[in-house]
């Protein structure tokens, strides 16, 4: 018998008081495509940088094809051929696709330089890769998400990856370029290379893996073959939480006056294109469209973060150009972002600050507000003053909704409020939508997933190239005619097939 692509054998790793792998044993044979599941915290993301040289374990031992494997950084495991597709994309938007593709793999040499051979390679690897839209010299500015996860993929396989790790890949694609990944994904496997897939998306997981391993609190705690188990089983493994019943919805009231509206809101260069709309108090309004239709593009608008052309928000007594994000937050008006890092979080200060940061509350003791919202929000973490960098992905997300509750806001922008977040954390953010809605609180979310929308919504509308297509009542969607109508496709198209 042939030895397996990739042992790992009783990892564990220690942050200060968090332990975050206390002993995980996973197996994973060549050409497998292989999910490890868990929920946020359970230490994927951490058992990944161990196997990519990003984390040095305190325990445990690997093995890649029969040997030992023992990397020194992240470039010393991609030469024994273990590479990442990161969740936040690294390519430098200004090289082209071979330069960002060479980047690194360079000895010390001024500049960038490839021999043709490189450029054969590459157009050989992304001819493979099925790719006929861009090549070697189209710059990575020119690129969505989905091609540009293309390129990292084409890096890996340049390397001659023998295990690529995925971790959480979908979150920014489309629907048809996850489609394509799919497709991808498994033809590395038909070519033998090992990949791991990490997700909260179970549905994934029955498409394109063949095994799974679970992980709870930093240990293995089962696995087996995808296609003789079932998901629900899945979520029993991976739940500490006592049977995360589903929250009944509360009873849909009528929504109250407008809390917040938009006539024809135009950004300066098309995108929001003319949007209005009335967003009503006790109201949760979704807006669904494909990636880059311009839904974030109007949340940052409404709340004062891009500029707009022209068009106007009517709250309360205000009636023209949307206000600054500082003034908006005043009057009670918040806004998630997509980008948690870059505008949601402060990575660097604590846990507590960052619920508390610019709050109109009285401080009070920052460690009580944070520690209300922990448990409120299930957040796993350390202590209140650990940096909110030190959270895995899902709960830095709870933080920042913690923080934005924190802030008693009346009228929430949310973009993609359960990105990242595990399968039964998901449930409690739609119960809290619920609760806000009974509160007689608006908000106007912003999600790519269908059943999210489908179940939180009062009313969902799509988004087209900017322009806002069509709001209708929830009940009178299904995921078939959001689609059809995301992808530009009439009204009457979408009602008549
Ligand atoms: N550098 C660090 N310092 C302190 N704690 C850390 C650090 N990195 C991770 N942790 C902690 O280790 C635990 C596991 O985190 P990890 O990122 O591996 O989770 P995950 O399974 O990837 O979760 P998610 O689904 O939310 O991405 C978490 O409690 C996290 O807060
Ligand atoms: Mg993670």
């Amino acid at each position: 018998m042939t030895a397996p692509r990739l042992t790992i054998a009783g990892a564990r790793k220690r942050f200060g008081g968090v332990r975050a792998l206390r002993g995980v044993d996973l197996e994973v044979a060549a050409g497998e495509v292989h999910a490890l599941l868990g929920e946020n915290g359970a230490g994927k993301s951490t058992l990944m940088k161990v196997l990519s040289g990003a984390v040095r374990p305190d325990e445990g031992r690997m093995t890649l094809d029969g040997a030992p494997f023992a990397p020194t950084g992240p470039r010393d495991a991609r030469r024994s051929g273990v590479a990442m597709i990161y969740q936040e994309l690294n390519l430098c938007a200004d090289l082209t696709v071979l330069e960002n593709v060479t980047l690194g793999e360079e000895t010390a040499r001024a500049g960038v330089v490839q021999s043709a051979g490189q450029r054969a390679r590459l157009s050989e690897v992304l001819a493979g890769l099925g790719v006929a839209e861009f090549g070697p010299d189209t710059p990575v500015r020119d690129l969505g998400p989905g091609d540009r996860q293309l390129v990292e993929i084409a890096r890996a396989l340049m390397a001659d990856a023998r295990v690529v790790v995925f971790d959480e890949p979908t979150s920014s694609l489309s629907p048809p370029e996850v489609e394509r990944l799919f497709g991808v994904v498994r033809d590395l496997a038909s070519r033998g290379v090992t990949a791991i897939w990490i997700s909260h998306f179970l549905n994934e997981v029955e498409a394109v893996c063949d095994r799974f391993t679970i992980l709870r609190d930093g240990e293995s705690v089962g696995g087996g073959a995808v296609a003789e188990s079932t998901p629900e089983e899945w979520v029993a493994l991976m739940s500490r939480r006592a049977g995360a019943a589903q929250a009944a919805r509360a009873p849909r009231s009528s929504a109250g006056p407008a809390a917040l509206e938009l006539e024809e809101l135009s950004g300066p260069d098309g995108v929001p294109d003319r949007v209005t709309l009335g967003l009503h108090e006790g109201e949760v309004l979704g807006l669904f469209g494909l990636v880059g239709a311009g839904r974030t593009e109007l949340l940052r608008a409404i709340f004062g973060l891009d500029p707009v052309r022209s068009g106007a928000v009517r709250h309360l007594d205000h009636h023209g150009p949307p206000l600054s994000p500082r003034r908006w937050l005043a009057r009670g008006v918040g806004l998630l972002s997509e980008d948690r890092a870059l505008e949601g979080l402060h990575l660097d200060l604590s846990l507590a600050e960052n619920v508390t940061a610019s709050s109109p509350r009285p401080i009070g003791r920052r460690g009580e507000a944070f520690e209300r919202w922990r448990v409120e929000l299930g957040v796993r973490a350390g202590a209140s003053s650990d940096a909110a960098r030190t959270l895995s992905g899902g709960n830095q997300q709870k933080l920042a909704i913690a923080r934005l509750l924190h802030h008693d806001v009346r009228v929430l922008l949310l973009d993609e409020p359960t990105r990242g977040i595990d399968v039964g954390a998901k449930e409690e953010i739609y119960a809290l939508l619920d609760r806000l809605r009974g509160e007689g609180r608006a908000v106007l979310v912003v999600s790519s997933y269908v059943p999210e929308l489908l179940r939180v919504c009062d009313r969902v509308g799509v988004m087209h190239r900017g322009r806002l297509a069509e709001i209708r009542p929830t009940a009178a969607w299904d995921e078939e005619s959001l689609i059809a109508a995301a992808s530009g496709a009439t009204p009457a198209e979408v009602l008549h097939g």
